[in-house]
């Protein structure tokens, strides 16, 4: 199952609309909540992210028999330091951004720590595209792997499939 949405970049009253709109969608699709809560919070800081840093974007969502997929592609500034954009409290949030309650340098390590699988492919000037899997399977809910990242910084996707580690 496939879904497709245009983020708008230009509306801060709307932010946050998409992945609204897919939380309700997975409900529906009887989706556990806890998976549900997952991707609407990785969701939620990828669109804001696209709205506040990148003047929106594209989100596409597959739902595959034993994960989510959620794509979310912008052609905005780009990250020119994944990594350094990946630490809890980095942030280049303008002033004005900051005021609306965005900026606290969190939305990057929250996607991370909710989604079992992560990459951020990035060249400034160009865009960013952060892909982001969900895994279905109780087994899998709460793994969490490494940020594979590429792009402008010159860091090699290090991205590994995800592996699940059994708790016993
Ligand atoms: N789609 C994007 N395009 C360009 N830069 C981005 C994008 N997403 C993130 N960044 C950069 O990475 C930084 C860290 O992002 P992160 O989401 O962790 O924090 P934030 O958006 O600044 O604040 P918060 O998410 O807590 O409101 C941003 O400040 C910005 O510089
Ligand atoms: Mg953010």
């Amino acid at each position: 199952m496939h879904f497709h949405y245009d983020v708008p970049g230009d509306d801060f009253s709307c932010a946050g609309s998409t992945s609204a709109e897919m939380k309700k969608k997975l409900k529906q699709l009887g989706i556990p909540f806890d998976i549900v809560k997952r991707t609407a919070v990785a969701m939620y800081e990828a669109e804001i992210n696209m709205v506040v840093h990148a003047g929106g974007g594209e989100a596409d969502i597959d739902i595959l028999d034993d994960e989510i997929v959620i794509v979310m592609k912008d052609h905005g500034k780009g990250i020119a330091d994944i990594e350094q954009a990946m630490q809890e409290g980095f942030s280049t949030a303008p002033q004005l951004v900051q005021e609306l309650g965005f900026g606290a340098g969190m939305g990057l390590p929250n996607m991370k720590r909710n989604s079992d699988f992560m990459t951020i492919d990035s060249k400034v000037g160009v865009g960013t595209t952060v892909t982001m899997r969900i895994k279905l399977s109780a087994s899998g809910a709460g793994v969490k792997n490494d940020v594979g990242v590429s792009g402008a910084s010159g860091a090699a996707d290090v991205a590994a499939p995800g592996v699940a580690q059994g708790g016993g």
